[in-house]
């Protein structure tokens, strides 16, 4: 059995008192399956995640970072004050952050160093949106973006990092790339990775992530390449990431 690592992204969604019943559950979740379970909660909820999951088999984190230390950031957050959470995972990269808040390779290049070098497991995001892909520029913006994300890194470095590949037109938008064609992305970046760096196709963990949902789940997980996937939507309603998490395929 494939030991699949299924990651909840809640965005900005949730309430503190929604989270009481939410965690509760997810602790229970977790304890039932050798899968390995994640989320990456808002800001304001980490307190919340520490008291109920710190101890827990679920790993959870943030979903940014920022990458200076400490200093005139208004409305940012540094790797030492998630530190203070207790979080073990950084989303980094995320599509709505490059499209929405500007985030470039170069930065995201930046926090994925912060993030490893302080302890954290960076949840990296890449993925081309709807344009790129009709125009068969697929591959090339995947490469260039696992290219400059990685950059000055080890191989020690990428073996840590959880890659997820999120093509930008299945996110939210209820349309799923096949399992075929995220198979055959999250193949390519593997193997960009295994050149680079030297390290095995099977020490690299790669994620898919785009309108994830029970009903698409074991489609998608049980092709070779991919190792789990980044849930947003699907995470919300505990009944349906609960069936995520339960998938067991080869
Ligand atoms: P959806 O599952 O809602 O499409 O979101 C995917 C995602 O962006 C996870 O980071």
């Amino acid at each position: 059995m494939k030991k699949l690592y299924l990651i909840g992204n809640m965005k900005m969604n949730m309430t503190k008192s929604s989270l009481d019943p939410y965690f509760t559950e997810l602790v229970k979740v977790a304890e039932k399956t050798d899968n390995i379970v994640g989320v990456c909660v808002p800001y304001v909820y980490l307190c919340k995640a520490q008291k109920m999951l710190e101890g827990s088999k679920v790993l959870y984190g943030a979903q940014n970072i920022n990458e200076h230390a400490s200093g005139a950031y208004t409305g940012e957050i540094s790797a030492s004050m998630l530190h203070d959470f207790g979080c073990e995972l950084v989303i980094i990269g995320h599509s709505e952050r490059r499209q929405m808040y500007n985030e470039t390779d170069a930065s995201v290049n930046e926090k994925v160093k912060v993030a490893l070098s302080s302890g954290f497991t960076p949840v990296l995001c890449f993925g081309e949106t709807l344009d790129e892909r009709n125009a068969n520029k697929h591959f090339d913006l995947v490469r260039t973006q696992i290219e400059l994300a990685t950059e000055g890194l080890t191989a020690d470095d990428v073996k840590n990092i959880i890659f997820a590949y999120e093509p930008i037109w299945a996110i939210g938008t209820g349309m799923t790339a096949t399992s075929d064609q995220a198979e055959e992305i999250i193949s390519y970046a593997k193997d960009l990775i295994v050149a680079k760096f030297g390290v095995k196709k099977n020490e690299i963990i790669m994620l898919y992530g785009g309108s994830l949902k029970p009903s698409n789940a074991e489609d998608l997980l049980s092709k070779p390449s991919i190792d789990g996937g980044l849930i947003g939507g699907a995470c919300l309603k505990m009944e349906d990431f609960e069936s995520i998490i339960y998938q067991n395929v080869e």
